[in-house]
């Protein structure tokens, strides 16, 4: 795909993804949404969506499109738990050569995984922020991700920032 087709894809999608989310405070309801508008703007999005961090380490299916996805990822496995452990983006762009990848579906050739952060507050003053989820984006072509995605799916997941879950 050509770079500035594909920063026009993007301009358009994270707009329309703000506007959705206009008043939204639901940050399940927020992830389906952007797994929704992300993966129907590109055809070359085969798997896209959320791992929730739900305990210490560990990585929980969140909302997604796209073919089954495994349920549960440890920190210590595949891109996704690469992707938590370190805090930031990694791009694959081929997941054979990636130590520890885990196949949800046999058809997946590249992959960006880019952390999700959410400011978190204690006593009532903010500190540190806090790792939330990650964003999991598969795609059946080989080398399909570059710093264009990177930059604009890193604007897209703060528009997730001080949602809560219900
Ligand atoms: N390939 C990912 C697992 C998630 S799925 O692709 C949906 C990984 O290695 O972390």
């Amino acid at each position: 795909m050509e770079r500035e087709q594909k920063e026009e894809v993007y301009r358009r999608v994270t707009d329309e993804i703000r506007a959705t989310l206009e008043g939204e405070t639901d940050l399940i309801a927020s992830m389906a949404t952007i797994a929704c508008l992300l993966h129907h703007s590109f055809d070359h999005f085969f798997w896209t969506g959320f791992y929730r961090v739900v305990a210490p380490g560990e990585l929980l299916i969140g909302p997604y499109q796209g073919t089954l996805g495994c349920l549960h990822i440890s920190f210590d496995r595949g891109v996704c738990g690469a992707a938590a452990r370190r805090g930031e983006t990694i791009i694959v762009p081929d997941v054979h050569q990636f130590p520890g990848y885990i196949a949800c579906d046999p058809n997946s050739k590249s992959e960006i995984v880019v952390p999700v952060f959410n400011p978190s507050t204690s006593s009532g003053h903010r500190d540190r922020d806090e790792l939330i989820a990650v964003l999991d984006v598969d795609s059946a072509e080989c080398d399909a991700f570059d710093e264009v995605d990177k930059r604009h799916l890193e604007e897209i997941v703060t528009l997730l920032r001080d949602k809560r879950q219900r």
